[in-house]
């Protein structure tokens, strides 16, 4: 059995090849997955988890609804990277998986409580609010899980405001709980996601792959090349699938550990994920921070697990 992992998401383009790494690399048991509004309504990145699972043939994961809006604030979306859907592109399937009735943070608790102690890691890649509000509905949460592998933040820009990134500045009060909870988190933030950008020849690769998957894929990189190509990169980030990637192989990233915490208080930097190196604040560090990635090493991972999804199941006997 390989690494035990609760996907909490956003879909979301890359949200979605988050799960689908998670769903299809041999290394990974994913346990379930759960959606909390950000970068769009929760009703459609609901809608989307399930649709992204009904394309790659997965099921059996409980997938569950979660936060349709942050802890204090009030709502934000990002149809300007997603799209109206969350995951303009492709055409969407009408889901033939059906959604857990319980809600996610009920869910992320049962899931953890139900394994080993130190076995499951949680791995988010939207806003925190879900896993927020599971610490608060059982703080034995922090001393059960293997650790949180999260997607958000960074040390040096934001991508939201200038301070701030998406996932953090979306529910920066969840954010702030998440940091200083006794767990080990690895934050996979801006400073590292955007050295994954789903350039010509990995879609290549994907497209080369032939199946109604991969096809699918290419939808998806197609949107958001052009999404990302009007804030001036040459190909869009796939974010979320590093956060996947951290947890699956311990070589394909590189780490310095530093105090992290979020502003939530500053006139221009709420959602500032404030990333002390050099212990300069004298608190205790709390946090593995990725900074580099193995690109080569990422794509690998992800065009094997979307070949593996795309393959017609064996045969029985
Ligand atoms: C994060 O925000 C969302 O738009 C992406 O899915 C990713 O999780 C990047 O800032
Ligand atoms: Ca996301």
């Amino acid at each position: 059995m390989g690494e035990k992992i609760l996907l909490d998401c956003d879909p979301g383009h890359d949200d979605a090849l988050a799960i689908l790494l998670a769903a299809g690399d041999p290394r990974s048991e994913l346990l379930a997955i759960t959606t909390v509004a950000g970068n769009q309504t929760i009703d459609k990145v609901t809608h989307n988890a399930r649709a992204v699972c009904t394309v790659a043939g997965v099921s059996g994961v409980p997938i569950a609804r979660g936060a349709a809006a942050p802890l204090v604030r009030e709502a934000i979306i990002a149809p300007d990277y997603h799209g109206e859907s969350g995951l303009d592109g492709p055409a969407l399937p009408e889901p033939t998986v059906p959604l857990d009735p319980r809600a996610a943070a009920e869910l992320i608790v049962e899931t953890v409580l139900a394994h080993e102690p130190g076995t499951v890691t949680l791995v988010p890649t939207g806003p925190l609010t879900n896993i927020a509000l599971a610490l608060a509905l059982e703080p034995r949460l922090a001393e059960r899980v293997k650790g949180v592998s999260l997607m958000g933040g960074s040390y040096t820009r934001g991508n939201r405001t200038p301070a701030a990134e998406f996932n953090i500045l979306a529910d920066p009060e969840a954010a702030a709980a998440v940091f200083a909870a006794d767990w080990p988190v690895t934050m996979v933030g801006l400073d590292l996601t955007h050295q994954a950008l789903a350039d010509d020849a990995f879609r290549g690769r994907v497209r080369e792959l032939g199946t109604p998957l991969a096809g699918f894929v290419e939808d998806l990189l197609g949107f958001f090349t052009t999404a990302y190509a009007r804030r001036g990169f040459p190909a869009p980030a796939v974010h979320d699938l590093c956060a996947v990637a951290a947890v699956l192989d311990p070589g394909v990233l590189t780490y310095r550990e530093a105090f992290v915490t979020v502003e939530l208080a500053g006139r221009w930097t709420t959602g500032m994920t404030v990333t002390d190196f050099d212990g300069l604040l004298g608190r205790p560090v709390n946090t593995r921070v990725a900074v580099s990635l193995d690109r080569d090493r990422l794509w690998d991972m992800a065009v094997a697990a979307i070949a593996r999804l795309g393959r017609p199941a064996p045969a029985a006997g």
